[in-house]
């Protein structure tokens, strides 16, 4: 485990207090959430499960075994329900749940009534293709309302279901079928991204043809390319939708059922399908939402960026949105489609107030240019969110100004697939932010940097640890509950280690550095380096390889790979190329390599293992650190001199 590097990078004394008008009408403006979590963890959390709609009370706040935690045991609610009938029942129905709009332009406007609608119709379909209670669904879409459908149908009739986004491979999406053992796969023939037709159906064929569990595809016609239909396997979901029944009793599930699987990478090149539950879950992700974003639902509208197929998109596009009422914006697309403002079209055009992205896209807005977003009316904007990794404070000044015209509180939200829910941000109406400190632990969080030794830091650098159970933390890994000890919890003793080193400074503020393990932080997504080494090795032509994360200007992290040929190979700018596209077909796009630097040899200790840090300090072209370990020093040489002439690919 790497130290985490403590960089004196933050701007010490600037601070932003809440503006005095966002902070006079916020949901909250005092300490008082903070007290009544401290005063009594488990009444505050029954406190916030309570806003939600039960089927039966819970007898159990929480129940926590080291390191599996219950919540809300006995309770049994419905998603579903939580997120669509009980706001249609409070008169709601006409209310809009999403603007969507398409790549090309094409909109479609759908209200809490409708969605509920076409939720329970699907949920219909499901059960017909023989789908029930407890089997797993797969989900392979673009950016498009039927994604929202399909996973509301599944909570509808307690079917976990696993989203795999749409941008990762066949292969990528076989291996996350067969962990999961899912019965039906639900696709599209395609989506737009930068102005062409993106297939998915061929993907998703090449992928059951490997996954016997599958026994039905339903696809989505969007693009309307050409697709082959199995018959008797291959359902059109407009075709299946118009026969279904418009009604589906809700499955009530207990607090603990299974929600949802979601794969996650870790430092081996096996992803973890990450197991997150009803109660708790719902409980936490509606809390935050409202809290964390000062959640008006009346007023507000919201946009959340990210795609449905990580977590962000299931905690903050799908389920806290929906469960809180709210209206929000959906964009299929890519942010310089047609052009470069396109973001900032749409803001304007729906008049959304609160925006929610990541730093790495804050940082393409700035390359591009302050006239972009200055084409359009953005003073709606009453709240900006950033999430994914640390977002420098150049970006976070830059985005205050030039998107939120300087007076928008800016939450800069740190939390993890695992853990679900926001787990540090400020509170936008109580919290004085400093640009790139995400502050402190939200109420009924309890967060603590420790040392090497696993004792408690008070002040400085140190590794990001939880203290606490929470409601909307991972139950484990599916399938794989030694895995999941050993990742998270046996680090420091009982504590939860996240991977991130952190910094605390004088005024108790949070600094999140970044991981300390084998995990890349690429444009806010986790790829292992182990990952793409096995996706390298797996060419015919490649020995070896050895992969680094070194710094970008805007994606964070770039994926760096050095690689050994075997005899006979020769290296070449081509070969090079090849092989980034062998890693982009193993596993999608977000792990291909930026640069691929051919080497004879890698450095190595004598016991044979590869001195990444030694890798990483090429990479980023540092002076070297300590290489008396080395088992033969002039391999980092020879090294140095075919990175600098190794070129960048952008
Ligand atoms: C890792 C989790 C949470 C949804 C998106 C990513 C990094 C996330 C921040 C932040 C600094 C952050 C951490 C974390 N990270 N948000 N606000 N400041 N770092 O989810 O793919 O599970 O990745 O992203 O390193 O461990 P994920």
């Amino acid at each position: 485990m790497a130290e985490p590097t403590i960089e004196a990078y933050y701007l010490e004394d600037r601070t932003f207090p809440p503006p005095p008008e966002f902070a006079a009408n916020a949901l909250t403006n005092d300490h008082s959430l903070y007290d009544q979590a401290d005063a009594d963890h488990q009444a505050f959390w029954a406190e916030q499960a309570s806003q939600l709609e039960w089927f039966e009370p819970w007898t159990s706040v929480c129940e926590w075994k080291l390191p599996f935690a219950e919540w809300f045991v006995g309770g049994t609610l419905n998603v579903s329900v939580n997120c669509l009938d009980r706001h249609v029942a409070a008169g709601k129905g006409d209310k809009v749940a999403f603007h969507w709009e398409g790549e090309p332009g094409d909109t479609r406007t759908i209200t809490y009534a409708e969605l509920l609608d076409e939720t329970q119709r699907f949920a219909n379909v499901l059960k017909s293709l023989g789908v029930a209670r407890g089997d797993r669904v797969n989900i392979y879409l673009p950016m498009i309302p039927e994604a929202v459908v399909a996973m509301l149908a599944c909570t509808r009739i307690g079917a976990p279901h696993s989203v795999v986004f749409g941008g990762f491979s066949s292969e990528a999406l076989r291996d996350r079928i067969l962990d999961a053992e899912a019965k039906v796969l639900i696709t599209a023939d395609g989506g737009y991204r930068r102005g062409a037709v993106s297939p998915l159906k061929p993907n998703a064929d090449a992928a059951v043809a490997e996954t016997p569990s599958i026994e039905h595809v339903v696809v989505i016609q969007r693009t309307n390319n050409d697709v082959d239909m199995q018959d008797g396997r291959d359902h059109w979901y407009h075709e299946v939708m118009a026969e279904a029944d418009p009604t589906c009793e809700p499955e009530r599930m207990q607090a603990e059922d299974l929600l949802y699987l979601l794969y996650t990478s870790g430092t081996t090149g096996k992803p973890k399908g990450i197991m997150h539950t009803t109660g708790g879950y719902l409980t936490q992700v509606a809390f935050t939402h409202k809290y964390v974003f000062d959640l008006h639902p009346e007023t507000d509208v919201y946009w959340c960026t990210a795609d449905i197929g990580w977590v962000t998109g299931h905690s903050y596009i799908v389920y806290g949105p929906l469960a809180n009422g709210a209206t929000s914006v959906m964009y299929e697309g890519t942010p310089d489609t047609p052009d470069k403002d396109r973001f900032w079209d749409i803001a304007e055009r729906y008049g959304v107030t609160l925006f929610y992205t990541a730093p790495t896209a804050i940082r393409t807005f700035m390359k591009w240019g302050t006239d972009f977003p200055a084409r359009h009316d953005l003073t709606k904007l009453r709240l900006l969110g950033s999430v994914g990794e640390p977002i420098n404070p150049e970006a976070w000044m830059w985005y205050q100004e030039h998107i939120g015209g300087g007076n928008c509180p800016i939450v800069d939200t740190w939390w993890q697939t695992e853990t679900g829910a926001i787990l540090i941000a400020p509170l936008p109406g109580v919290t004085t932010t400093k640009p790139g400190s995400a502050t402190h632990p939200l109420p009924g969080i309890g967060a603590e940097l420790v040392d090497e030794e696993g004792t408690r830091v008070d002040v400085g650098g140190g590794y990001l640890t939880l203290t606490q159970p929470w409601p909307a933390m991972l139950r484990g890994i599916y399938g794989d509950p030694d895995r999941y000890r050993e990742t998270y919890w046996s680090k420091f003793g009982d504590r939860y280690f996240a991977g991130d080193g952190a910094k605390l400074d004088d005024d108790g503020y949070l600094w999140l550095l970044g991981r300390v393990d084998d995990v890349m932080n690429v444009s806010g997504h986790r790829v292992s380096t182990t990952e793409v080494e096995s996706a390298l090795v797996d060419h015919p032509t490649v020995a070896e390889a050895a992969v680094v994360g070194a710094k970008d200007d805007t994606t964070g992290q770039a994926i760096i790979a050095y690689v050994t040929l075997k005899g006979g190979n020769e290296p070449s700018d081509e070969h090079g190329q090849l092989l980034r596209k062998h890693v982009a077909t193993k596993i999608g796009a977000i792990a291909r390599p930026k640069t691929i630097i051919f080497t004879d040899d890698l450095p190595k200790t004598r016991s044979g293992k590869i001195m990444r840090r030694l890798l990483r300090d090429v990479a980023e072209g540092r002076v070297l650190g300590d290489t008396t370990t080395l088992a033969d020093a002039s391999v980092v040489e020879e090294i140095k001199r075919r990175a600098a002439e190794t070129p960048t690919e952008e």
